[in-house]
């Protein structure tokens, strides 16, 4: 395991700037995060972000953070947050990362599954868990949505998803399941429309009422007419 190759699964077609860090929990458990730019580069999800977040996603409370140098976005905020111990390293740490990949077995189904993850959501603000799954070829990654005391700092259900995708190194998406249990619909917010649109371009997104009922929609049509340029070259 070395910085390079985990640097490779990040996500920068428009700066380059491929950052990877690895979180430890208090528990002992390793999780990547990597740099996820949007062409809605204010939607960008920082690598520290990614990574905490997707600790926290699984249930874990992050204590120490790898870094191949200290240039890191918003490494302060959190630092502080998780009074997290920082170790600038030329080698991340060689351990068994956590493999967040899930098989997919046949008798799988995802509202049961989406039910049960809504449990491992953090939302101390706004109690309005949100889960979401997002298969790729033989399995899937599972997202809840994450809160911290900074508001723009969590990430949604969907985001965290995709985030460890990518992280994990896969690219190749299926489709996305989003499901909540309070509320009329569930509706990916604008945010994620952006993000899963640039991940899943012509895809489904299937989102799971509370009522128990399914509406199914193309991306493209959750979010038409969305922002593209040519000057903003991938
Ligand atoms: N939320 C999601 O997880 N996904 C969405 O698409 C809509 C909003 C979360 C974010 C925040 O934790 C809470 O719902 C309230 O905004």
């Amino acid at each position: 395991m070395n910085w390079k190759t985990l640097q490779q699964n990040a996500y920068t077609p428009y700066s380059g700037n491929s950052i990877s860090c690895i979180v430890e929990s208090k528990t002992g458990k390793f999780f990547t995060g990597v740099r996820v730019e949007s062409i809605t580069y204010p939607l960008t999800i920082p690598a520290i972000q990614s990574a905490c977040c997707i600790c926290l996603s699984e249930g874990e409370i992050p204590a120490k953070i790898y870094l191949e140098d200290s240039d890191v976005e918003h490494l302060n905020y959190w630092v502080d947050e998780f009074e997290m111990e920082v170790l600038i390293t030329k080698n991340p740490p060689a351990d068994e990362h956590q493999n967040l990949f899930h098989v997919q077995e046949d008798d799988f189904k995802s509202l049961p599954k989406l039910k049960e993850l809504l449990k491992k959501s953090v939302t101390p603000n706004s109690d309005f868990p949100v889960s979401a799954i997002l298969f790729v070829n033989g399995g899937y990654f599972e997202g809840v949505n994450i809160e911290v005391s900074d508001w723009t700092k969590g990430l949604c259900a969907e985001r965290v998803a995709i985030a460890k995708a990518i992280a994990a190194g896969i690219t190749t998406f299926l489709h996305l399941d989003v499901h909540t249990k309070k509320g009329e619909v569930s509706s990916p917010c604008g945010a994620c429309r952006q993000v899963i649109l640039e991940h899943l371009p012509y895809h489904i997104v299937k989102l799971h009422h509370a009522d128990g009922t399914l509406s199914e929609h193309l991306t493209v049509d959750l979010l038409p007419f969305s922002f593209k340029s040519s000057v903003l070259k991938k």
